[in-house]
């Protein structure tokens, strides 16, 4: 009897002890991506100048969530992980922190039209749920780093007007889903690489203004424009009266 009872409270423990290291791990797990989105989106905001101000939402202040953060956005399930970061022409200035390649969720970045400068850091091919990845018209230098082909769901990376320099890397001819790659407007050398001969979702390849040479030199593969000019939408009350017949 007594030692029983002994044996039931053993299994007992035993069970609370494996209940507490599931809830334990299971808080860890969601405060980690959780945090590491944080800390990632404060890393950057550290590198970064903002002279219109806009950004002084970004603080470690404990009561609002890194979500609402101006330009911010976060995946709609339970995790709340960070999937698009979209600050265009607000004059920003600085460079890219390579902490942006934790934000693992992340899908579109957009910092088109502002003042960063500096490479492109190469860990950003972690990012490997990135569709979109938009820089242009801003002063980044370096080579376009080879680490991108990593990020196999790239559908656009928009990189022109930048003073980049090197060569075109022929990994990025192993993107699946790219649809649109525009470095137009650098300083880049060399030739474009054959191995973009295998980009079968390119509509829009734009290498213009910059000092390539040789073949294959495709530009602006773009389908030709309808023959027809689409009808635009208009709601009933704004649409133009019919012709009189
Ligand atoms: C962190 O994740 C938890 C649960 O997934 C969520 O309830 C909470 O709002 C998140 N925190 C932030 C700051 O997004
Ligand atoms: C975040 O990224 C930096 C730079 O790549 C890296 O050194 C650091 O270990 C990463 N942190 C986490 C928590 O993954
Ligand atoms: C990026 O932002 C610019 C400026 O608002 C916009 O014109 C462009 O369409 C955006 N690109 C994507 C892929 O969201
Ligand atoms: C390209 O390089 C030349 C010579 O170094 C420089 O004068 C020019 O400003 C550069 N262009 C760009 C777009 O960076
Ligand atoms: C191309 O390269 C030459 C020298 O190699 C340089 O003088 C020229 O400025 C470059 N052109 C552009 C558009 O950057
Ligand atoms: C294109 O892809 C095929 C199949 O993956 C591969 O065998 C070939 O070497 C690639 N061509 C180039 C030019 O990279």
């Amino acid at each position: 009897m007594k030692s029983s009872l002994y044996l039931h409270l053993v299994i007992l423990s035993f069970h609370l002890l494996l209940l507490l290291h599931f809830t334990i791990n299971k808080v860890r797990a969601l405060d980690t991506n959780n945090n590491t989105d944080r800390q990632a989106l404060l890393s950057f905001r550290l590198q970064i100048s903002d002279p219109q101000n806009l950004l002084s939402g970004w603080t470690n202040h404990i009561s609002t969530s890194h979500c609402t953060w101006f330009g911010v956005s976060c995946t709609t399930d339970h995790n709340h992980r960070v999937n698009s970061i979209h600050l265009p022409g607000l004059g920003l200035s600085g460079t890219l922190s390579p902490h942006l390649s934790n934000l693992s969720s992340l899908q579109k970045l957009n910092l088109s039209r502002n003042n960063f400068y500096g490479q492109i850091p190469i860990e950003l091919g972690r990012l490997f749920l990135l569709t979109h990845f938009i820089l242009a018209e801003n002063s980044i230098t370096g080579a376009i780093p080879a680490s991108l082909s990593q990020c196999q769901n790239l559908r656009v990376i928009s990189l022109g007007f930048n003073k980049l320099t090197g060569h075109l890397p022929p990994e990025l001819g192993a993107l699946p889903r790219l649809q649109v790659l525009d470095a137009s407007g650098n300083n880049l050398t060399g030739v474009v690489p054959p191995t973009f001969g295998n980009l079968s979702a390119l509509t829009v390849l734009s290498l213009d203004s910059n000092n390539l040479s040789g073949p294959p030199r495709r530009q602006s593969r773009q389908p030709p424009p309808p023959t027809s000019a689409p009808t635009p939408p208009c709601k009933a009350p704004l649409c133009p009266a019919p012709p009189p017949r």
